[in-house]
């Protein structure tokens, strides 16, 4: 049994952020972001622009994406965040709610940056094993939520968004392997020290660091050897060289993290796909919607042969190799 890629959809809240409107409120410059990250642009979620709701709207551009006929039913639907509407409970059976999806398996995971490719290797163990027929994952988050609005070193980096895929069961296989890894012994480099059991224990309730802290120099180093190996081991576990590689989609942390990939797979710039210009680092959104926005452009087409690949807290690393369905998919970001 196969796993088919049949729908594509994304999320992207109105309000759009640039850098020179960052300037005017913190001690920063589109020189220094532009060149230190690549990124131009952000859209930032008003108030009613949770994660929940850009799921939802991603899921729908999803649904509508899906060109095949065919009466499955979802049955699963799975939401990678790290930055849930709320604490308890999950993201993920509002979102199935929402979307009039029934009472289907919903559930939240959290692989910070890396969640896209989290879900995407359980979603195709579902699928293969039997237990899901059909599923809708998502990657999504709002880390202007957890953004401290006078911290240059992160708030120009973020921006919000979500992103969801539709696979099913078919002959056909789109997803040719998939590969993730963890090492908690760095927990610290990407985090929200207080909010969590241990600040309430420790605080008796009371949370004091409750905003998002990246320690960026370490994590750049950590997110290359990290995103290189998987890109390494997706390609082993599939049989393929970087020369069967048509299009590089790395998380869109930094340009030049990305930069440094595509000269390790021996690409050209223009088969690194991107959208960390317009979008920035929308954490566990940046791989969907950098697909949905290239597959709308027409850039991947059917039979191309894809790795994605992402790094974040926990730390947390993944990459899978994708070969791109024959059937058209409508894929939009609304
Ligand atoms: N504007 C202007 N100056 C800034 C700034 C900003 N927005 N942010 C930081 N700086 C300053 C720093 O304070 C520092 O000044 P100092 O030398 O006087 O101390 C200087 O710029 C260099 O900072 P540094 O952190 O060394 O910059 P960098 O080149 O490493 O770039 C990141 C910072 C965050 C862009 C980069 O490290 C990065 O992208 N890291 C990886 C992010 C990632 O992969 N995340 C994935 C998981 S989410």
């Amino acid at each position: 049994m196969g796993v088919k890629i049949i729908g594509l959809g994304a999320s992207i809240p109105l309000k759009l952020v640039t850098n020179e409107e960052l300037s005017k409120v913190l001690d920063t410059s589109d020189e220094w972001i532009t060149t230190r990250t690549g990124i131009k642009r952000r859209h930032h979620s008003s108030l009613n622009e949770t994660t929940s709701y850009l799921s939802y709207k991603a899921g729908i551009a999803a649904l509508k994406s899906v060109t095949q006929a065919d009466d499955s039913d979802i049955d699963t639907l799975i939401v990678a965040t790290s930055t849930p509407d709320r604490r308890c409970p999950a993201t993920a059976p509002k979102v199935a709610t929402m979307l009039g999806l029934g009472k289907i398996r919903a559930f939240d995971i959290n692989a910070v940056c890396t969640g896209f490719v989290y879900a995407l290797e359980l979603a195709d163990a579902l699928i293969r094993s039997g237990k899901s027929r059909r599923l809708m994952l998502l990657g999504a988050d709002v880390f202007t939520s957890i953004l401290d609005k006078q911290d240059r070193t992160t708030y120009p980096l973020f921006g919000d968004a979500a992103g969801a895929m539709i696979l099913t069961n078919s002959d056909d296989d789109n997803i040719l392997s998939t590969y993730t890894g963890s090492d908690g012994e760095y927990e610290h480099l990407i985090t929200i020290p207080d909010g969590g059991t241990e600040s309430a224990l420790r605080l008796d309730g009371v949370s004091k660091n409750i905003f998002f802290k990246m320690a960026g120099k370490e994590v750049f180093l950590k997110a290359i050897s990290h995103m290189k190996e998987s890109v390494s081991e997706v390609l082993n576990l599939s049989g393929l060289t970087k020369e069967d590689v048509d299009y590089l989609v790395p998380h869109q942390a930094n340009k030049r993290i990305i930069d440094t990939l595509t000269q390790f797979l021996d690409l050209n710039e223009d088969q690194a796909l991107m959208s960390l210009e317009e979008y920035g680092n929308t954490s566990a959104a940046s791989i969907p919607i950098t697909l949905a926005r290239h597959v709308k452009a027409g850039t991947i087409n059917s039979g191309n042969k894809i790795v994605v690949t992402a790094f974040g807290g926990g730390i947390t690393w993944g990459a899978a190799l994708l070969r791109w369905p024959d059937e058209k998919i409508n894929a939009d970001l609304i």
